[in-house]
């Protein structure tokens, strides 16, 4: 159908609709139509629709129909997709075969053998619920802005916290939060109010001290702009905020954590890397030790940041040891479990989350073992009358909220950054009501038992050294030829074990970036206490015992491959 025709049913159709507007009743006249519109005719609209359902349930239906990577290159890629921009359009078979081409150069996050990074398949019910939540189109900025949408994400933040038993002050329903892009968000959310909090904390005290008698923060730290301990970083920036602020974390920490810090001005160098144990748990002894030794030294700690699941082996930090830290220091204590907070649904591996009730803020990612489309991480404060303290300001005319009654007059705004937000929590709140957190729950302990099957599997090959611990749902392994083993165990020298250990990181990566293009399976790769380690992170409701079995085969044949060459 020509671009012409099209324009003269949209015509036709304007008028139509304007004719069967019943909300006010005002007639339509042929004057009023629109002479652009990117509105369709219905048929044009079941054919959209046909096209994109059957990409879709294609898709879905077939996870292991491609390569978990694609036999393809960056070139091969331009190829296709570099194109001039469309002045005219196409219809919906041209963009069907296009889309086609989009699925024949991905990498297949269906697939049940896609174990790299974190990345899990999307959840079919949420995949589709995306779409609707696309058409609805709600800027879920606050509550006269997107009504349903707003009370779905406040819901789903606390379903979510109950998922974890992360019970704010009393209950669950205390807490509250809002949902992010990712786990990168929520921590930058999360380190933003905990440097506002406690530097406002110390403005309060300082003025105090002074006798003063200043009740009022904001005034407090507006009448004494010269002392550090008096200053509103808000208002003023941190150009004279006195003494840094420290944040402490343990050498695993999620790069997203130093990052906020470098945005918030805090500083990469001030976010404390503390050693972590042998089982890669941050060192609560070396935790206080370096609190008090920067103390000492006139920096002031402000936060501790724990992880509940590291990206890299999955470990969870002595959550209740290090909330005792916090409080007896008054520290932030914030939580980032974007990878494996919502493990602690598992009633098997609750006991490890023990002390996570006692943070004041917790990251974790739906996009991760939720198994919710990309993109969606949350935030959950214990307190959220912090994050809207921390990010109160002056209210511009234009967004200023008329509605008198409370929840009515919310806004997402006065707890994170983003101003215009997506219908995030239509994905969460599909998976919850569809699939229940009992069956989300179960998925997780079963990828769980996989992470414990491949270590298993791993531990009895003569192939392969386990390198550590499948806490969660990861494991972290090398390869290890027969000669180089017998190597390891007759150098005699420290020197001599690093030479070797350098070869075999590098036998690894390159047997990991074979696997990764060999298409069978996908790993990606961690850095572990200096060595590289092959690693599989099994956020995966399709893989099963063979799909583990399958993807060491493969390593071996890679490795076998690699060593040859
Ligand atoms: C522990 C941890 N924190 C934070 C993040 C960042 O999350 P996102 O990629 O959603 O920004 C990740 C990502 O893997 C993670 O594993």
């Amino acid at each position: 159908m020509s671009t012409h025709e099209h324009d003269g049913e949209r015509g036709a159709r304007a008028d139509e609709s304007a004719a069967r507007d019943e909300v006010s009743g005002a007639p339509a006249s042929s004057g009023d139509a629109r002479s652009a519109s990117l509105d369709v005719t219905p048929d044009e609209l079941r054919e959209l629709a046909r096209v994109f359902n059957e990409l879709t349930l294609d898709y879905i239906e077939s996870p292991t129909a491609l390569p978990v990577f694609p036999e393809t290159s960056a070139e091969a890629v331009a190829e296709i997709f570099r194109r001039p921009l469309p002045f005219e359009g196409a219809d919906a078979r041209s963009l069907a075969r296009d889309c086609a081409e989009i699925i024949r150069h991905s990498r297949q996050s269906r697939h049940p053998r896609m174990f790299g990074y974190v990345a899990s398949p999307a959840a079919p019910a949420a995949a589709l619920a995306s779409g609707f939540a696309a058409a609805l189109n709600q800027n879920v900025t606050s509550w006269r802005s997107a009504p349903a949408a707003t009370e779905i994400e406040r819901t789903v933040v606390r379903w979510l916290a109950e998922m974890i038993g992360y019970a704010g002050e009393g209950s669950s329903a205390v807490c509250g939060g809002l949902l992010t892009s990712g786990g990168s968000m929520a921590n930058l959310n999360a380190l933003f109010v905990a440097q506002r909090t406690k530097a406002r904390e110390a403005a309060r005290d300082g003025a105090q001290d002074t006798s003063r008698g200043a009740q009022d923060i904001s005034r407090s730290s507006a009448q004494d702009t010269s002392r550090g301990d008096a200053h509103d970083p808000s208002r003023e920036g941190l150009w004279s905020a006195g003494a840094p602020m420290t944040v402490y974390a343990s050498d695993q920490i999620h790069l997203s954590v130093t990052k906020a810090a470098d945005i918030l001005g805090i500083g990469r160098e001030h976010v404390r890397l503390v050693p972590s144990d042998e089982k890669f748990r941050l060192d609560v002894r070396a935790l206080r030790e370096r609190i008090e030794a920067d103390a000492r030294a006139g920096l002031r700690p402000f936060c501790v940041v724990a992880s509940a699941g590291t990206v890299s082996t999955g470990a969870v930090d002595p959550l209740a040891d290090v909330a005792r830290v916090a409080r007896e220091r008054s520290l932030w204590f914030h939580v980032d479990g974007a990878y494996g907070a919502l493990a602690a649904s598992v009633e098997s591996k609750r006991e490890l989350f023990a002390g996570l009730g006692e943070a004041d803020s917790v990251s974790l990612d739906p996009h991760k073992w939720l198994y919710a489309p990309i993109d969606c991480g949350c935030l959950i404060l214990r307190d959220p009358l912090r994050a809207r303290t921390a990010f109160a300001g002056t209210e511009e005319g234009y967004i200023k909220i008329f509605e008198r009654q409370e929840d009515e007059a919310f806004a997402f705004w006065d707890y994170g950054l983003e101003l215009s937000r997506p219908f995030r929590a239509l994905k969460v709140w599909t998976i919850l009501r569809y699939y229940g957190a009992r069956r989300v729950s179960a998925s997780i302990e079963e990828d769980c038992a996989l992470a414990d099957y491949m270590a298993g599997q791993v531990g009895a090959s003569d192939d392969f050294e386990l390198l550590a611990p499948a806490t969660l749902g990861i494991c972290c392994f090398r390869y290890v030829p027969t000669g180089a083993r017998r190597e390891l165990e007759d150098a005699e020298d420290e020197e001599k074990h690093e030479r070797i250990n350098a070869r075999l990181d590098e036998l690894n990566a390159r047997v990991m970036h074979r696997v990764q293009r060999g298409g069978v399976a996908y790993l990606s790769n961690a850095v572990l206490r200096g060595r590289f380690a092959l690693r599989a992170s099994i956020t995966n409701f399709r893989a099963t015992r063979r799909d583990i079995r399958v993807t060491l085969d493969a390593v071996c044949r890679a490795a076998r491959e690699v060593e040859k060459e």
